[in-house]
């Protein structure tokens, strides 16, 4: 039986249920930018290496870009555009990178946030350690990491 070239993939992204299409090894990068037009979840090094393009699959942090479309069957997908409450107030660690400068120009800011509140889900008071161990995968070039590392910190207090 040939492989099939196109395929249906039904999840949820942000609370919302969505059918997306295209072949079984698309990643999920370009299917959540380019037919949901989710482009906060950005493209950095499209290896792996960077997290910039990181999502919350099943509360577990992923590089999207890693992901097949196939693998995203019956999850539930959180991008940086879901983080928010239902009535709009941003998340604690978006306070916080707002109040603290924890963006420069940006490219890392939503997988890095994503990466801070997984952190902050599964361990609600982190030690300076574990939040550098927990953000080592997502590469910042402009901030040097400071004012990430104090406002996830800072976060923990609001
Ligand atoms: Fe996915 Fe860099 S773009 S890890
Ligand atoms: Fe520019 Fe992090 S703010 S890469």
């Amino acid at each position: 039986m040939p492989e099939p070239t196109e395929i249906e993939v039904a999840c949820r992204v942000n609370g919302e249920a969505v059918t997306l299409q295209g072949h079984p090894m698309m990643r999920l990068l370009d299917a959540l930018r380019a037919q949901l037009r989710l482009t906060g979840t950005k493209e950095g090094c499209g290896e792996g290496e960077c997290g910039a393009c990181s999502v919350l699959v099943d509360g577990e942090l992923v590089n999207s870009c890693l992901v097949p479309l196939l693998h995203a069957r019956d999850t539930a997908i959180t991008t940086i555009e879901g983080l928010a409450t239902n009535d709009d107030r941003l998340h604690a660690v978006q306070n916080a990178f707002i109040t603290y400068g924890g963006a420069q120009c940006g490219i890392c800011t939503p997988g890095m946030v994503l990466a801070a509140a997984a952190l902050l889900a599964r361990t609600p008071e982190p030690t300076l350690d574990e939040t550098r161990t927990a953000l080592a995968g997502n590469l910042c070039r402009c901030t040097g990491y400071t004012r990430i590392f104090e406002a996830v910190m800072q976060a923990l207090r609001t």
